[in-house]
């Protein structure tokens, strides 16, 4: 039985590996064209909110193998596709192609000698001081690959308290959630507020209809009666590849996948619920709204879809060895 202190404990893991503190960066990030030492990348104190405003980004994991010798970046040329699909969408430029992208990534990589697993930003955002709040369209933009270690909870006993919120999440006609845009983050980040402030772990966000999206950092699904359903990519989410990567799993493994609507209190009568995302991987809900998921911990889908998806991330599987770029120690 997980206990109310591991309940407690999961998230914080998590925020730990997100927020970066005092720690300080790795030796190198990539810059518009060429590593540059992390401390040294700088912009000016005016170009911030400007820069974040306008920014796409991408949060991609490379995971140490299974056998120790080599790191695998996961779905690397999908998350770089959608940085470009986000990038499209908000009228910026990339100046690089996607061949320049992953040997920047690579290159990163390689040149911090990483030998953890390891989390990758690559982000796009205005260059120099934009002048107005409504960063034009076309205005130059500068690329960057940071990267920094985390910790991975997969095959981990974790769970965590979600509870539905009062912010709606935002929409296509307002804020696309398809577009992986920094300042879509203030929604999730009000979520988030509000969840902790209630003694909760994290929000589930509704949206306009009223029907379930995401999480602020994650999509969801829920298991019941041994059907796993997740809100559709028109549900006012990110199209997510670690969503996109479950379907397939819990496929492969046999299970009932549909993307549909799905209503609030269909979380509080599901046998099991979870959210899936790159940097929460498969992150079990033991209990919505005060409500026990379950038997209040990671029920036997949720756990299988987890094994399955530590299996392949590790390159331990011998499936789908087309999602992983290998980068040898
Ligand atoms: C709002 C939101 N939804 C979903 C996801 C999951 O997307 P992916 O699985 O591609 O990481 C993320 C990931 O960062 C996210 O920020």
């Amino acid at each position: 039985m997980t206990t109310e202190q591991e309940l407690g404990a999961a998230p914080m893991s998590i925020m730990d590996s997100l927020v970066r503190n005092d720690r300080g960066g790795p030796k190198w990030l990539w810059r518009s064209g060429s590593l540059v030492p992390w401390a040294d990348a700088r912009i000016h104190v005016n170009a911030v909110g400007h820069a974040s405003v306008a920014s796409v980004f991408e949060g991609i994991k490379a995971y140490v193998s299974h056998d120790g010798n080599r790191l695998l970046a996961f779905r690397l040329d999908e998350h770089l596709r959608r940085l470009y699909e986000s990038a499209r969408l908000v009228r910026i430029d990339i100046p690089y192609g996607v061949e320049t992208l992953r040997d920047a990534v690579i290159e990163v990589l390689r040149a911090n000698e990483y030998r953890e697993d390891v989390y990758l930003r690559p982000w796009a955002f205005p260059a120099g001081i934009v002048q107005e709040q409504m960063v034009p369209a076309g205005v130059t933009c500068e690329l960057v690959v940071d990267s920094w270690t985390f910790q991975s909870g997969l095959g981990t006993e974790r769970g965590c308290r979600a509870a539905v919120s009062s912010w709606t999440r935002i929409n296509e006609a307002s804020m696309p959630p398809r577009v992986k845009a920094f300042s879509n983050y203030h929604n999730g980040r009000l979520a988030m507020i509000e969840a902790r402030e209630n003694g909760h772990d994290w929000p589930i966000l509704l949206n306009e209809r009223g029907k379930v999206s995401e999480g602020p950092g994650a999509c969801i699904a829920i298991v019941r009666d041994g059907v796993v359903s997740t809100p559709s990519t028109t549900s006012g989410i990110l199209e997510s590849l670690t969503r996109e990567t479950s379907i397939t799993l819990l496929r492969e493994l046999g299970h009932t996948v549909v993307e549909r609507e799905v209503d609030r209190t269909e979380l509080y009568l599901a046998d099991e619920v979870f959210f899936m995302g790159t940097g929460w991987e498969i992150l079990p809900v033991t209990w919505v709204d005060g409500l026990k998921v379950g038997e209040g911990e990671a029920g036997p889908v949720t756990r299988a879809l987890d094994a399955a998806y530590h299996s392949v991330v590790r390159g331990r599987s011998p499936e789908h060895a087309d999602w992983l770029t290998e980068i040898p120690f």
